[in-house]
């Protein structure tokens, strides 16, 4: 059977279409290129590549066309950025929102049976305790997160009238690099912690910090840094599941441990041995104090176990990425 990755050239979608691979199926990777990187098509030599976007429904049409048959979509693509989102609102409704039920609609319509979906601790918005479990109310505070939220409030919908089964994966902080420092991390503009403190640590250059005056123990955010390939294996887990015939739903996804910037800050010069210097600035707007996941429900229903869940063990698979692809893919 086939699985068609969207956004497969990105952070996530690289790393998850290589572990599907390596399981033996075959992987097509769906992406424009619009912030993923051409050069991974060379680094996943037994994974197809098709540029385009995934609301052309032309390209969606002649994909599940072809001879062998598609069985399910993990959807990775997408625009990703919440202070973005605050400025382009529409363009996140319309290419997160709009754009994904296009897809779900030409899946449905070529029987196209199987849908894991990218979702996110944005969906949340301000927690109301912690850790967040599935129960959590969500309230989104952007239009990325609404984003997510609306294809997720639609899901169980089409699914009523012939749309897929799916399986929704609200990630925390994806972070780390796969253990071969194959694939990593590289955003343009980078707005995650680890490789933004790494990126300091590596050009001598200074790392800020937002707030310090947040009500946590030590003052700063705290998240939850889930390593990239536990990340990738709860999609491996979540597709065999739903050939299964498993039930529709969505999982929270995250270590459950939370991390000050000031303990991920300490952990980083640990692991690179430099000193990182820092600029203590304001408060951003939008960043909630704390954002931690129960995972307890994807443990219990997938097995899911995340293996690489020391932060220490996140940041040096992040540092040896970086150190070898210290101008990204090039
Ligand atoms: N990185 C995180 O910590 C995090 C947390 C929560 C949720 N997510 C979600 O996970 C998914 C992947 O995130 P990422 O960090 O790997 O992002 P990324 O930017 O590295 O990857 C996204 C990929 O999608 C492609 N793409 C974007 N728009 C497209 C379109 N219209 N058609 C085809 N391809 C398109 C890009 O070129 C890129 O290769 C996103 O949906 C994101 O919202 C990420």
């Amino acid at each position: 059977m086939t699985v068609l990755v969207t956004g497969g050239a990105g952070y996530i979608g690289s790393v998850t279409a290589r572990a599907i691979e390596a399981r033996g199926e075959h992987v097509i990777v769906l992406d424009n290129f619009s912030t993923g990187h051409r050069q991974i098509e060379g680094l996943l030599p037994g994974v197809d590549f098709i540029e385009g976007d995934y609301s052309d429904r032309d390209i969606l049409q002649n994909i599940f066309s072809k001879k062998r048959a598609i069985d399910a979509v993990i959807h990775f693509a997408g625009m990703t950025l919440v202070g973005e989102s605050m400025d382009r609102p529409s363009d996140y409704v319309r290419m997160n929102f709009v754009g994904t039920l296009t897809l779900l609609e030409e899946m449905a319509a070529r029987n196209v049976h199987h849908f894991i979906f990218s979702s996110s601790a944005a969906t949340f918005g301000v927690a109301e305790q912690v850790p967040i479990d599935e129960k959590h109310p969500q309230r989104p505070i952007n239009p990325y997160g609404w984003s997510k939220k609306a294809v997720e409030d639609l899901l169980p919908y089409l699914k009523g009238v012939g749309g897929p089964a799916y399986i929704g994966l609200r990630y925390f902080n994806a972070a780390g690099a796969a253990r071969d420092g194959l694939l990593g991390e590289v955003h343009r503009p980078e707005t995650h912690l680890i490789p933004n403190i790494l990126n300091a640590a590596l050009t001598g250059s200074a790392f800020h910090i937002f707030g310090t005056d947040y009500p946590t123990d030590d003052g700063t955010c705290e998240r939850d840094y889930i390593h990239i390939e536990d990340l990738a294996e709860a999609h491996v887990l979540a597709l065999y599941a739903l050939r299964r015939g498993h039930d529709s739903g969505f999982y929270n996804l995250g270590n459950g441990q939370r991390a000050s910037i000031l303990r991920v800050l300490e952990t980083a010069r640990c692991v690179t041995g430099l000193s990182i210097s820092v600029i203590e600035s304001i408060r951003r707007p939008g960043d909630p104090p704390i954002l931690v996941a129960s995972s307890d429900r994807i443990k219990h229903d997938l097995n899911w176990k995340p293996q690489r869940e020391d932060l220490a063990v996140i940041i040096e698979d992040a540092w040896r990425f970086l150190r070898e692809h210290p101008d990204g893919y090039r």
